[in-house]
């Protein structure tokens, strides 16, 4: 019989499972696990969210003080602003395993139950879109993250039994681009909510810096400004665009990302001086030409401009509403004065074009 454990975790007195640092195994094989290595482990390295950081490294100096596990955590905002990376920092931080899901994948109860199941104590679950749970997902969560015990049913009708099985204390990190849309119990069990915020020039340029040495691109200071300039605030896009500039300085140039070759390759890939793409475009557009400013519904926006509603709400309209060149309104989507001058729209123009309508 074999003593040796197949991996190295080990137990506090508190029975909260720590991982042992030295043996975690990492391949680089894949692209996953090569995201995953772009990823900033620690606090020191994670730009931004200054304040937040702040605030979750005093949690978690306590709760390693106290030898507990963290209370439960919300974190919302717009996509890409490091919602996910920020919970593996956490994880890495307090020493514990990460367990990684989405609330589309926990669609039967046996798929929250089984992940519940084989936590092992002080573990972090993490839940992607948390706001798209189901119910019966989430009234399994209830007593799960209350007082870490799940509620089983036995038997049927007048012989059902209720069986409450003990769990080992776990943190759940919830994340949502729609806190909003979260039901008030489930929102209540988080001990701690937390939004993020949009990423300043600076920071986008010190993600970007950090990026392209983990990938070897030589790149200079101007170089990083102007793809940060056009990064809508997200590092997630400022990581691609560092990829997709690179490419171009490859091949067009002779590799080095400067503030021309930067400018250039993003004027091909139709990344505009705010960082709007086609479809930002596209949406603005439709808004003042067929809508005249608006107000007019997301349905009918998503159906002229072929994408789906979700896409224009969580990935489209935060930005375009942050940058103030959109507004919601009761009665629908309004562009602002700041739109029709981005897109070098003027009253002339739009003259003429009503003039082509009626
Ligand atoms: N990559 C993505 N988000 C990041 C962040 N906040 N800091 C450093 N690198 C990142």
């Amino acid at each position: 019989m074999s003593i040796i454990p197949d991996n190295n975790d080990f137990k506090t007195e508190h029975n909260i499972t720590r991982k042992n640092p030295v043996v975690k195994a990492e391949s680089l094989d894949s692209d996953k696990n090569f995201e995953n290595s772009i990823r900033p482990k620690s606090f020191e390295a994670y730009i931004g969210q200054s304040a937040l950081k702040e605030t979750l490294k005093i949690t978690i100096e306590a709760a390693k003080k106290r030898e507990q596990p963290l209370d439960h955590l919300l974190f919302y905002g717009p996509p890409g602003l490091g919602k996910t990376t920020l919970a593996g920092v956490i994880a890495e931080q307090m020493g514990v395993n990460i367990r990684i899901t989405s609330a589309p994948a926990l669609e039967r109860p046996r798929d929250i139950i089984g992940i519940l199941m084989s936590l092992k104590g002080g573990e972090i679950l993490f839940i992607d879109e948390i706001h798209r749970l189901n119910k019966v997902a989430e009234e399994i969560l209830y007593p799960a993250m209350e007082d870490f015990f799940l509620d089983m049913t036995t038997g049927k009708s007048q012989t059902v039994k209720t069986l409450r099985v003990p769990l080992p204390k776990f943190t759940l990190i919830g994340a949502t681009t729609k806190a909003g849309e979260l039901s008030g119990p489930l929102r209540d069990r988080f001990g701690i909510i937390h939004r993020l915020e949009f990423y300043t020039e600076d920071e986008l340029a010190k993600v970007i810096t950090r990026t392209a040495g983990i990938l070897n691109i030589e790149i200079t200071e101007e170089g990083a400004r102007a793809i940060a300039k056009r990064s809508r605030g997200t590092p997630r896009i400022a990581n691609r665009l560092v990829k997709r500039v690179s490419d171009f300085a490859l091949v067009k140039h002779d590799g080095k990302i400067t503030e021309k070759v930067a400018n250039d390759s993003l004027d091909i890939l139709k990344i505009d001086a705010f960082g709007l793409d086609t479809t930002d475009r596209s949406l603005l557009k439709l808004i003042i030409e067929k809508y005249d400013g608006g107000p007019v519904g997301v349905e009918t926006i998503a159906a002229a401009i072929g994408e789906d509603v979700r896409t224009i709400e969580d990935v489209c309209e935060p930005y375009l509403l942050q940058a103030g060149l959109l507004q919601r309104t009761p009665r629908g989507r309004k562009v602002s004065p700041a739109a029709y001058r981005h897109l070098g729209i003027t009253d002339r123009d739009i003259n003429d074009q009503k003039s082509l309508w009626n």
